[in-house]
């Protein structure tokens, strides 16, 4: 038998080529054991961290929390539009419940390290960092998506989740059980973003 090319026979390859987000609607009500979120924490930790600064939040929410952020979404909605119909009130509050876990990824950074670390380089590592976490999910078995909207970057979600002026919240990671694979995707050509720059 020919000897496998590591080149192509990498599960972790396989996993980042074949990596897609799994859309809410397919997630069941099966909650992941902690234990493996905790998995999927720890292969974050492995982020590229210029400086060890360390800038990645997690906040795991579960269970009657995800009520809490339910209640603090509405909020928003009516902080926006105080006639804002029953309905869209109720479809703000019923978001989080979409999955069993969500955790909510932001970037606390330290000013104080620019400019050797300017503060655009911590939030691509806790960028990098929410990445790790929904490929560590999806390689486990379950399905993963981040979400954002307009709560993401709304002062009460940002006060309630402890963020100052440069941080960021990057994501919602709504991850869960699902009863069928995610849906396929066509992905570009990596050749029609990339050149050989001379100069
Ligand atoms: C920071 C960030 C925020 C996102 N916010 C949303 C969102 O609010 N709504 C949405 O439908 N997709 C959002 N997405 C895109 C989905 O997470 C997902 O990438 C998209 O559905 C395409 O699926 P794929 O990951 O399988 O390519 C976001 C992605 C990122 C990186």
């Amino acid at each position: 038998m020919a000897e496998a090319d590591p080149m192509t026979q990498s599960p972790v390859l396989d996993a980042l080529i074949n990596r897609a987000s799994m859309p809410p609607r397919l997630l069941n009500d099966k909650v992941p054991p902690r234990a493996d979120i905790d998995k999927m924490l720890a292969a974050a930790m492995s982020a590229p961290d210029h400086g060890a600064v360390h800038p990645w939040r997690f906040h795991v929410i579960e269970g009657e929390a995800r009520n809490r952020l339910g209640d603090l979404f509405a909020e928003v909605l009516l902080d926006n539009d105080p006639f804002a119909p029953t309905a869209a009130i109720e479809k703000a509050k019923a978001r989080p419940l979409r999955a069993p876990v969500i955790i909510t990824v932001c970037a606390k950074v330290d000013p104080s390290r620019a400019p050797k670390i300017p503060v655009v380089e911590q939030v691509v590592t806790a960028a990098a960092a929410m990445e790790h976490l929904v490929i560590a999910a999806q390689a486990m078995g379950y399905g993963a998506i981040i979400l954002t909207g307009p709560n993401a970057h709304a002062g009460k979600v940002r006060a309630a989740f402890g963020l100052d002026r440069e941080d960021e919240l990057l994501g919602f990671v709504y991850i869960g059980c699902a009863d069928e694979p995610a849906p396929p995707k066509e992905r570009p050509d990596a050749r029609d973003y990339t050149n050989d720059w001379t100069g």
